[in-house]
């Protein structure tokens, strides 16, 4: 007879773990049966004991029972090195216990009744079982171990004791039988990539749950593991644009109404051009110019240091350092070693929620393409970053650079951004005369007024300044102008304002 038919409110008990919660939709649910598969090394056991430290600390009661021969002495000396670690637990709301003598005395009958007996006499409300796969090699048949698993099933469910089988993959893929029964099912795992390894982590199975579907990368570290949810799994959902306001001016006579007065709000905008071509500074002044409008900024890069950035841009009368004094402009800078594009998603949001940045520029999209990791997220990456800060009103600048000097074509060099992208300003350089001359001009990918005519620019100690008509530019891209990397002037570039600069779209 079944005598409750009533459902029951599903409880969540996090991890603790921000973006594995996330990923759970909040966490595992209570009573329930998780299965952690991963490869040896890949941090089942720091999962496993991060999550019991948290839960400890939030209150609960944990048992961490483990059926491998690795003493829990040499286990504590090495998760003791990391941050979440409290010795104080250990022994009271934490306790670790070797079923592996049950095991090898008792069989899998006899490991059942010991882990029962644990659970109710520490009254746990979370169990963490490591190196099922001892248990697995040590049972008679598959249809023992099933057993086990299924009576354990219904003892945690009884006293609601949330519990984790964390286990080795395994080649012949035994373990199928039991992913079927468990209430969920994480895989963490890591891939060559280059010389370097990812790791990724991805739950296959949330019964009763939503969650974030594909893998995620995780990082360990000594503050445990951290676990990233895929930026494009998590942003960009709100497409909504913000109302028309006025648009953001750089300042800049003659750039601006080429602009229709400057970026719309909430637009993406990218800079292309060689190195050397002003990039750097025609985005600082962008920042500037919104810091003396009220409106906040913040500089992300990757490769020139805040110091270097405000001598250079004080140098050319954009006055950067009074205003990052004011802390009207941020600068934020990291070498791009190791980084994770979801974690820099993750910074970028929070210092734009915690300055409620207006103006953002990305000096150097490069940065953010290498933490990627895996290059095919780029679309999906960019078009959720770039919606997210479209909903949030922030007008965004990234920089790239091209390999080609000189032309009127333009290609987008990473793959997979154009969808985000609602302007390019295309900056170049040509020679004239032993000469050297900058050259802009303006390709809009979304409505709007737009003049895309050639124009001259120069950096001066007074800023950025535009020429007024494209004479000067005419002048400098007609036949004596020669481009300064050595390929033969181009026909095109006789007339390129006549030509409509092409762009790459890729079918992403
Ligand atoms: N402070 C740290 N910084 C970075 N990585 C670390 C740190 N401490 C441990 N690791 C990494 O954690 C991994 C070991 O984690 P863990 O022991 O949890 O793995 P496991 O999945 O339980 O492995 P096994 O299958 O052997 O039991 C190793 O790859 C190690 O390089
Ligand atoms: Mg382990």
């Amino acid at each position: 007879m079944i005598a409750d038919t009533q459902p029951k409110a599903l409880v969540r008990v996090p991890s603790g773990i921000r973006g594995f919660d996330k990923i759970l939709s909040g966490g595992f649910l209570r009573g329930g049966v998780y299965m952690i598969l991963g490869k040896p090394g890949a941090g089942k056991t720091i999962l496993g004991n991060q999550t019991c430290y948290n839960h400890v600390a939030a209150g609960g009661r944990a048992l961490f029972l483990t059926l491998l021969s690795e003493s829990h002495a040499r286990m504590i000396s090495y998760i003791g090195q990391m941050a979440f670690f409290d010795r104080s637990q250990i022994g009271s709301s934490l306790v670790y216990v070797s079923g592996y003598q049950a095991l090898e005395n008792e069989g899998l009958k006899g490991l059942l009744g010991m882990v029962r007996k644990c659970v109710m006499d520490h009254h746990a409300t979370l169990l963490v079982i490591d190196g099922l796969v001892t248990a697995g090699a040590l049972a008679s048949s598959e249809v023992e171990l099933k057993k086990f698993i299924h009576e354990l099933q219904l003892t945690v469910e009884l006293v609601g004791c949330t519990t984790l089988l964390l286990t080795g993959e395994s080649n012949g893929g035994e373990a199928y039988p039991l992913r079927t029964m468990v209430d969920g099912l994480v895989q963490i795992t890591f891939d060559p990539i280059g010389m370097g390894t990812a790791r990724t982590l991805e739950v296959t199975k949330h019964r009763g749950s939503d969650f974030l579907m594909g893998r995620h990368l995780y990082q360990i570290s000594d503050q445990g593991i951290g676990v990233h949810p895929r930026t494009e799994s998590v942003l960009g959902r709100n497409p909504a644009r913000p109302r028309p306001a006025e648009p953001l001016a750089f300042g800049i006579e003659s750039l601006d109404p080429m602009l229709g007065g400057g970026l719309e709000e909430g637009s993406v905008t990218l800079e292309l051009g060689a190195p050397g071509t002003g990039k750097t500074l025609l985005g600082l002044g962008f920042l500037a110019e919104g810091a003396r409008r009220g409106q906040p900024g913040l500089y992300f890069g990757f490769s020139e240091t805040p110091d270097e950035l405000k001598r250079r841009a004080d140098s050319v009368g954009l006055g950067l350092s009074s205003l990052v004094d004011k802390k009207a402009v941020e600068l934020r800078w990291q070498p791009p070693l190791g980084l994770l594009a979801d974690v820099l998603a993750e910074e970028l949001l929070e210092r734009i929620e915690a300055r409620g940045v207006r103006r953002l520029f990305i000096d150097g999209i490069d940065g953010l393409v290498s933490s990627l990791v895996y290059p095919d997220r780029a679309g999906g990456y960019f078009t959720a970053l770039g919606n997210e800060l479209r909903s949030r009103g922030v007008t965004t600048l990234f920089s790239d650079e091209t390999s080609s000097l000189f032309g009127p074509e333009v290609t987008v060099p990473v793959s997979g951004l154009n969808a985000a992208l609602d302007n390019i300003l295309f900056l170049r350089h040509v020679e004239l005369r032993a000469q050297l001359h900058r050259l802009i001009s303006v390709v809009k990918m979304r409505g709007g007024p737009s003049d895309s005519s050639l124009r001259e620019f120069s950096i001066t100690d007074r800023g950025i300044e535009v020429s007024s008509s494209f004479d000067s530019a005419e002048a400098i891209v007609t036949g004596i102008a020669r481009s300064t990397s050595q390929a033969p002037p181009r026909k095109a570039s006789a007339s390129p304002r006549h030509k409509k600069p092409s762009r790459r779209r890729s079918k992403k």
